[in-house]
Formats: structure tokens, sequence, C-alpha cells
């Protein structure tokens, strides 16, 4: 049996528990991929120290030099691509395509926080006297905690790890317990890229054992986490009193608007690869659908046959539409939605079970779920429930509809359908979301361009890239006046005469 370990100050290291636990396949449960330490304190303790002791070296390594090795990761996670996205289509279950598709997302982020570190972009002004300049750096925090979700597995550690790099700190990774072997595939690539020890240490177990505690560590300088809002909110309180930054991304509950005058064949394909797509499990997936009177009857004809026909199965089946939910207590949860959704008086037109036909009982699967006749208030389109779930509402007007997308206390993505320019531009506004899209679906941000939530999705500090995005939150601005005037000149007071 294969085993991984943890990755401290350069040297793979067993936990100083001894203890292991298994990642399995959801597709196929008995499919053991490996076993990954239980951590504790010490083992975070150490990873913390390491990272410490390596950051004045690489804080002192050029930019452009640091950019150098996560350009070779780059090129490392371009060349291992089929492998890895094997891996984390094994590990996680999303469908093969999109499990390369998570591996480009960390080879476009490696290429482009590669080039940021000949960028690193601050501010030169001038100054308001003579002889004097100004101007603005970046300057790195320190150790950085990073904890990761399990629905991207590869690509949003690398949001996190290349950014925290490039600009100079060092960083404590500690995944998900349900990906631990694609975080050691990512960690194992950048250690061959030529990463200094103990630059990225990477710690596995659970969030209550490590995550926490390296959150709250006292040599840890900021915190990124990506996960559910219930562990976010908490760390966000905790760690606020600690006086340092953290970003928080979390759920979401992303609406589709299709109006009157949509292309309902397109909208048909968003919302299916929004709603569907990741197993429904993306926190950006589109969960409500909220459809114009006018051509409500209609798409719901064409929507309930086309989920009828896609087609449930392992993620490296070239036939598979949709993999299976990550783990038991993931596809729990999206039942009992759907139980509550029955309750709530919404109507089940189609999925609503676990699908247990011949090799599909052996894994987490949940058929493809529509429930029609939702009420913006039930339940079931309030709250993120993280499977192929889809809730279907009217509305009798744009004005109405966008009230629809907006009547909830998240705001990662949103999308509008509608064949009108006026409209369309008008969405822009009014959708009170991160991310919108539209005549696309809710899904498929760019790394290229910020990538964060309003309301309770986020807290504000937006991951990825684009002059605003994560190299804002993981840096700090340092201003500089420089005085070559040989004489004591007084800003604001020195000023010139009436
Ligand atoms: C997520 O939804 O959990 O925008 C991350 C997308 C991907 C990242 C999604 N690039 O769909």
């Amino acid at each position: 049996m294969t085993k991984i370990n943890n990755f401290i100050d350069g040297q793979w290291v067993s936990p100083g528990s001894g203890e292991y636990a298994e990642s399995c396949n959801p597709a196929l449960a008995s499919d053991v991929i490996t076993n990954y330490p239980l951590s504790g304190k010490e083992d975070v303790d150490r990873a913390v120290a390491a990272a410490a002791r390596a950051y004045p070296a690489w804080r002192g390594m050029p930019a452009p030099r640091r950019g150098e090795i996560l350009f070779r990761a780059g090129e490392l996670l371009l060349r291992h691509k089929q492998e890895l996205g094997k891996i984390v289509t094994r590990e996680m279950g999303k469908v093969l395509a999109e499990g390369l598709g998570d591996i480009q997302e960390a080879i476009d982020m490696a290429f482009y926080m590669a080039g940021e570190g000949r960028r690193m972009v601050g501010e030169t002004v001038p100054s308001e006297l003579g002889d004097k300049d100004a101007k603005s750096i970046r300057v790195p925090h320190g150790v950085f905690a990073l904890i990761t979700p399990w629905n991207f597995p590869v690509a949003i550690p690398a949001w996190k790890i290349f950014t925290a790099l490039i600009c100079g700190n060092t960083a404590v990774f500690k995944p998900s317990s349900d990906s631990p072997f694609c975080a050691t595939r990512l960690v194992e690539i950048l250690e061959e890229a030529g990463l200094p020890p103990g630059v990225l240490n990477l710690v596995m177990g659970s969030g209550e054992d490590v995550g926490e505690y390296l959150a709250l560590h006292p040599q840890v300088a900021g915190v990124s986490f990506t996960g559910s809002c219930s562990v976010g909110e908490n760390l966000e309180r905790r760690v606020a009193e600690l006086h340092r930054p953290i970003a928080v991304e979390m759920g979401g509950k992303n609406a589709i608007l299709i109006m009157d005058d949509a292309n309902l064949e397109l909208a048909l394909h968003g919302v299916l690869w929004g709603g569907f797509g990741t197993t429904g499990q993306r926190c950006t997936a589109a969960s409500r659908i909220i459809v114009h009177n006018k051509v409500y009857d209609k798409f719901l004809g064409m929507l309930v046959p086309a989920a009828k026909g896609l087609r449930l199965g392992d993620g490296l089946k070239k036939e598979t539409d949709v993999g299976p939910l990550v783990n038991e207590r993931g596809m729990k949860k999206v039942l009992e939605y759907i139980q509550i959704g029955q309750e709530e008086g919404a109507m089940l037109n189609c999925g609503g079970r676990r699908a247990v036909d011949g090799a599909l009982a052996k894994g987490y699967f949940v058929e493809p779920t529509i429930f029609s006749g939702v009420l913006p208030e039930m339940r079931i389109a309030q709250e993120e429930i993280f499977g192929p779930v889809i809730a279907l509402m009217r509305c009798t007007s744009y004005e109405e509809g966008i009230s629809i997308v907006n009547r909830t206390r998240f705001g990662l993505s949103g999308a509008i359908y509608t064949g009108c320019a006026d409209l369309a531009a008008r969405a822009e506004t009014d959708i009170e979301t991160g991310l919108v899209y539209i005549n696309a679906s809710t899904i498929g941000a760019e790394i290229q361009l910020p990538f964060g939530g309003f309301k309770h999705s986020g807290s504000g500090h937006p991951e990825a890239g684009g002059r605003m995005g994560a190299l804002d939150f993981f840096s700090r601005i340092k201003v500089i006046y420089r005085d070559f005037s040989g004489r004591l000149q007084k800003a604001q007071i020195d000023v010139s005469p009436e």
C-alpha cells in the first residue's frame, strides 16, 4: 500500500503521530489511492519553523529569479498534465476533461505568476517638493497558512501557493483530506522545479488538528482559506483577533437568469454545464435558474430530458458526463437537501435518488436532479447544496428576475442569458456578485482576472490574477520617500508662496 508524507524543510517526513488515513476513489470506494498522514500540532510547529527560517533568503531572492522557479513548475505541470489530470479524477471524482482543466488552470497560474516576478508593479509619483522622490513597492508578509479544498485540488492550491511565493512569502500548505495525493504531486513538482527547502511545506491532516492550529499559529503572518462558510467565518473571526490578514473564499448560491429573448439552446448548455459540471461541486456552480414566465415551460421541457440523458459514471471513462460526489458525507448532504426540497413543496422533475445501477453502487453517485416551482425563500434556493441539484424559479420581468438573483446571502457568481444588448449591460451592474457572466454559465473564470465573491461568499480579497487580484493580498505596500536635497523639506508646509 502506498503511503505519502508531509514535506517539511525540503524533506518528506512521517507525522509525529505515526498515524495515517486512507484517501479513496469516490467512484469506487474500495479503490484506496494512498494513505496520508494524520498530522498534529508538532508537525505544524516544525513546518512553520522551517518556513520562518527559509523566509529571509527567499524574500531576498530577486522576484524574477523566484519567477523562474515557478516557470519551471509550469513546464513540469504541462509535461505531467495527463498523469496529474487522471490523479485528480481518481481522487476527487470530476470527469477527466475537467481533471485536465484543473491542471491547466495551475499551468496558467504558474506562467502568469512567473511573469509577475518581472512586474510586481508599484507606483512612482512626483513629490510636491524638489529633490525628493516618492514611490510604493510591494513587500511580502512572512509565513502564509494556505488552506485549500478538494474540488479544485491542484488549481486552487496553485492560485494561493504561486502568488504567495512570487511575492516573497514562504508557506505552509494544508490541503483537504479528500485530495492529499493531488497536493503531494503538486508539491513534488515544485520541489523538482528547484524550490529551496522550507519555502513551501506541506502538512496533511484534519481541519481541526492542522488547519485551525496553523491559521492561529503565532509565527504565521497571513492566512488564505477556501472552503465552507462555517469554517471560513470562524477562522475569519479568530484570525482577526490576532491582527493578521485573512482571505476567505467560501460558498455560493449562484443564479442564471434566462430572459424571454434568450437563445434557449445556448442557455440549456450553460445550465447543464454550470449545474452538473463537477457534479455541482463548484463554489461557482449554477444552482438557481430563474426563467422568464414566457419561456419557462418550454425551457423546462428542454432541460428535463437533457438532464435525464446525462451519463453518470467513473470520470475516467470517456462516456461519463457526471462523476460521483466526493465522499459519503457529501452524498448524504445532497440526498438530505433533495428530501428537504420535496418537503418544502417543490416539484421534483427528475433525479432525486442515489444511483445504484451496477458499478454505480460502489461509489457516491446521485442522479442529476431538477426541482421546478421553487420559491426564492425555500431552503433549496437559499442554502449551498454542493451537488447536482438545480432549483428552477419563475419571474415575470427583468426586475423581478434580478431581485430573485440577488435575494441570497451569497454573491460569488451570476449570469444572464438575453438577446438584448441593453439588458445585458444593465445586468452587469444589477447582479450583485463578484463574477458576472453574459450569455455564459456561472463557471469558467480565467486566472488573469481576480476571482472572488461579494457578501458572505468571500472576505473581499480576491484570488488569482489581474492588477487587483491576489497580489494585493499576498504583498504589502510600503511607501518610500527619498529626499536628496540635503536640507529639511516640509511636506504640506513648504507650499508655494501665495
Ligand atoms: C470553484 O468554483 O470552486 O471559475 C472554483 C471556475 C474555475 C474555478 C472555480 N476556474 O469555474
